[in-house]
């Protein structure tokens, strides 16, 4: 449990409440993206094939977690840590910024049809929806690790929950440099975990390979 995890379970305790903050602020949250979207692009869906992350519709907890710790430097990335400086973004515009692109809408899966919808409906729900191409892969056996291992924190449909991310509909380059870092001890996965004990340490290239072929096919909403 983090520090500030245990001075909120005490406040609590003793009947005190966190200090309120600002509202979070759609209109205030897409100015703020103005900045971003160099990178992120105008709606949060990422760019470069994954060079930039997608970030429409991650888990809002997730976004102002990252944010934090691209801010306090306990995940270093150089392109993202100028535009988390105090300066250029204080805490409460995260609140603005994280809630504005968590409800960004991309689709992740493909869309539902209605038997009303027309060929121009359809085409214009499709355009809503990034799609991440099929990688090569054993997609059973990668099921059946995602299963045994991530399925509890990232959810079956790899949709995320709180501060955990959503990794379906994420670009297949990007997850793979993530989880380079953390095999190699250079981001933290879990703060419980001791270093070089990670989750996914164990895994070869190839298990890595099926598991991200497998993420690539929960796009289709199977
Ligand atoms: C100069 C390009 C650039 C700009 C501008 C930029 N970012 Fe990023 N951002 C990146 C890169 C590159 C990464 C991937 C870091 C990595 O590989 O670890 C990233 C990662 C992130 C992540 C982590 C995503 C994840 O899934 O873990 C978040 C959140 C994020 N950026 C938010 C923002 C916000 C909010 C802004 C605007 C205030 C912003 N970024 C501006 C380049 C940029
Ligand atoms: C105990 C819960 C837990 C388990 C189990 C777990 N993860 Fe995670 N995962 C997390 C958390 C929390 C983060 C965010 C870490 C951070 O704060 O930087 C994360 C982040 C990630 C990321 C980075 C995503 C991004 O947008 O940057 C990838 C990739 C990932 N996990 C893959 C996996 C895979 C594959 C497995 C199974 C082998 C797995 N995780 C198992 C909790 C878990």
């Amino acid at each position: 449990m983090k520090f500030n995890q245990w001075v909120l379970l005490g406040l609590a305790g003793l009947g005190l409440s966190q200090p309120a903050l600002a509202a979070p602020d759609l209109e205030t949250g897409q100015q703020i993206n103005g900045v971003c979207a160099a990178c992120h692009g105008d709606n949060g869906q990422g760019g470069k094939k994954g060079e930039y992350p997608r970030l429409a519709g991650q888990k809002v907890g997730y976004l102002k977690e990252q944010l934090v710790k691209f801010k306090n430097r306990q995940r270093i990335n150089l392109p993202m840590f100028p535009y988390t400086e105090d300066r250029e973004l204080p805490d409460a515009d995260i609140e603005h910024i994280a809630t504005f692109l968590a409800n960004s809408q991309l689709e992740t899966r493909l869309p539902e049809f209605k038997d009303s919808d027309d060929a121009l409906a359809r085409l214009l729900k499709m355009e809503k929806v990034l799609n991440i191409p099929r990688s090569e892969g054993d997609v059973a056996a990668g099921k059946t690790l995602y299963e045994s291992k991530c399925v509890r924190c990232h959810g079956a449909k790899g949709e995320g929950k709180s501060f955990m991310p959503m990794l379906a509909g994420q670009y297949t380059s990007y997850l793979q440099r993530q989880i380079g870092l953390f095999q190699k001890g250079e981001r933290q996965h879990d703060e419980d975990a001791a270093p070089g004990k990670d989750v996914l340490a164990p895994f070869s290239k190839d298990e890595i390979r099926d598991m991200l072929a497998f993420l690539t096919t929960l796009d289709d909403g199977e």
